[in-house]
C-alpha cells in the first residue's frame, strides 16, 4: 500500500495545516475533506498561534462532506487525519477505525486517559495503525534535545525548563477552547505539549507537583509543575494569559547547557562547560507538523513500526496531568505510578 488514499475531518486552523502538507507530499491523495461548518470548505490561509509555512490548499480537488457519518459511507479511505475540537477527538477516532481506517489524531488524545484507552481497544480491535499528533518529538530543536539526552551526549541531564506561553486562542469558529470541559483548559491543550516532550525523552517521573490558577475557560489556564526524577528536575510552565506565542526549553547536562527559544529567531544554543561563547546548533528547517504525518504514513505503508510516538505513551501523557490537577487541588507532592 504505497499510495495512500487520505480524508481530513475538521478543516479549521490546524486542519488546514495538515492538509497543504499532505497535498506536498507523495504517494498522498487527500481525497475528501470533511468539517461541519460549510463556510470551512473553502480556500483559505493558515491561522494559528505559531507560523507554520504551510499555504492555503486546494480544496477544489477535494470531495467535501458536512456530515462525517456520510463521508465514512462514501469515501474508501485508508487513513483519516482529523483535527477537531478536543471533546470529539475519541468519538471519530473510534468511529473511523471501527471502520477499517487507520487514524492520525490532533493532541490532545483525549479529554481523559480513561477516553484514550478506548481508542487503544479501538486500535487493537480493528487492526489499524492509530498515532496522536505530538508533534514536539518530530520537532528539529527538541528531536536535537532527545538525542542529547537519549545518547548522554554532554553527560547526564541535571534539569530541564520547558516554557510555552500564548493569548487565549482566537482563531475558532465556535471558540470551543474556551469552554474548559470542550479543550481542557492551558494545562491539557498546551501545557501537554511539553508534559508529552517529558515522558517521551525522560518517561514518568517518580513525584510531580503543581500550581495553577483557573482563568477564563473555567479550567486551569496558568500553570507551573515540577516533576522530580530522582537526581533531575523537570519544571514545565504554561500559561495562556500572555500576548504573543513563545515556547523554549533550557536544559543543563553535566558538561554543557542547551537552550531553546523562538525570538527574535528559532534558535538552539550549546554552552559547553568552560566555553565562553555559545555554539549554535544546525537543524532541519521542516516542522514537526510535516515530519509527524510522513512518519505516520510510512507506519501505514508498513515500513516501520510506530515506535516514536505509541498511544501507549501518549496515553502516559494525559495521565500525567490528571495527576497535576490532582496535585493543584490538593497542594501536594503527587507520587506516580
Ligand atoms: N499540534 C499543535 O501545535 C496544535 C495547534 C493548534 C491546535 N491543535 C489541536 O488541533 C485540534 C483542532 O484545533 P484547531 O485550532 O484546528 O481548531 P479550529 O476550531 O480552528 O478547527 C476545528 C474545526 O473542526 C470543525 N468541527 C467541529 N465539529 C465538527 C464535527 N462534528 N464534524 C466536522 N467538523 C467539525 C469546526 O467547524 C472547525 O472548522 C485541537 O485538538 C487542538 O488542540 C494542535
Amino acid at each position: 500500500m504505497e499510495r495512500l488514499k487520505v480524508g481530513l475531518c475538521g478543516c479549521g486552523g490546524l486542519g488546514r495545516v495538515h492538509a497543504a502538507n499532505l497535498a506536498q507530499m507523495e504517494d498522498v491523495d487527500v481525497v475528501a475533506v470533511c468539517d461541519k461548518r460549510p463556510e470551512q470548505l473553502v480556500a483559505k490561509d493558515v491561522t494559528i498561534n505559531i507560523s507554520t509555512g504551510a499555504k492555503a490548499f486546494d480544496i477544489t480537488k477535494c470531495r467535501t462532506y458536512t456530515d462525517f457519518g456520510t463521508m465514512l459511507r462514501k469515501e474508501k479511505l485508508d487513513v483519516l487525519v482529523t483535527a477537531l475540537p478536543t471533546d470529539l477527538h475519541a468519538k471519530i477516532a473510534i468511529k473511523a477505525m471501527n471502520n477499517g481506517i487507520s487514524v492520525f489524531t490532533e493532541k490532545p488524545m483525549a479529554l481523559t486517559s480513561k477516553q484514550c484507552t478506548s481508542m487503544i481497544a479501538a486500535r487493537d480491535k480493528n487492526g489499524v495503525q492509530f498515532m496522536v499528533g505530538q508533534c514536539l518529538r518530530f520537532w528539529p530543536e527538541y528531536v536535537a534535545l532527545y538525542n542529547a539526552i537519549r545518547d548522554k551526549t554532554y553527560g547526564k541531564l541535571e534539569s530541564l525548563t520547558m516554557t510555552r506561553i500564548a493569548g487565549y486562542p482566537s482563531w475558532s469558529a465556535d471558540s470551543w477552547f474556551m469552554n474548559h470541559e470542550r479543550s481542557g483548559a492551558a494545562i491539557l491543550d498546551m501545557s501537554l505539549h511539553d508534559v508529552d516532550f517529558a515522558i517521551h525523552s525522560l518517561g514518568k517521573p517518580t513525584a510531580l507537583t503543581a500550581g495553577g490558577f483557573i482563568g477564563r475557560t473555567g479550567g486551569i489556564d496558568d500553570v507551573a509543575a515540577i516533576w522530580d526524577y530522582d537526581g533531575c528536575m523537570v519544571s514545565i510552565r504554561c500559561s495562556w494569559k500572555a500576548q504573543a506565542f513563545a515556547m523554549s526549553f533550557q536544559a543543563f547536562f553535566e558538561t554543557a547547557s542547551m537552550d531553546f527559544g523562538m525570538a527574535p529567531d528559532p534558535a538552539l544554543r550549546l554552552r559547553r562547560a568552560g566555553a565562553t561563547e555559545d555554539e549554535k546548533v544546525q537543524v532541519e528547517s521542516v516542522t514537526g507538523y510535516v515530519r509527524e504525518l510522513q512518519y505516520f504514513l510510512d507506519c501505514v505503508r508498513g515500513r516501520h513500526p510506530n515506535t516514536v510516538c505509541s498511544a501507549e505513551s501518549t496515553r502516559d501523557s494525559i495521565a500525567m496531568i490528571e495527576l497535576e490537577r490532582k496535585a493543584i487541588k490538593t497542594h501536594r507532592w503527587v507520587k506516580v505510578g
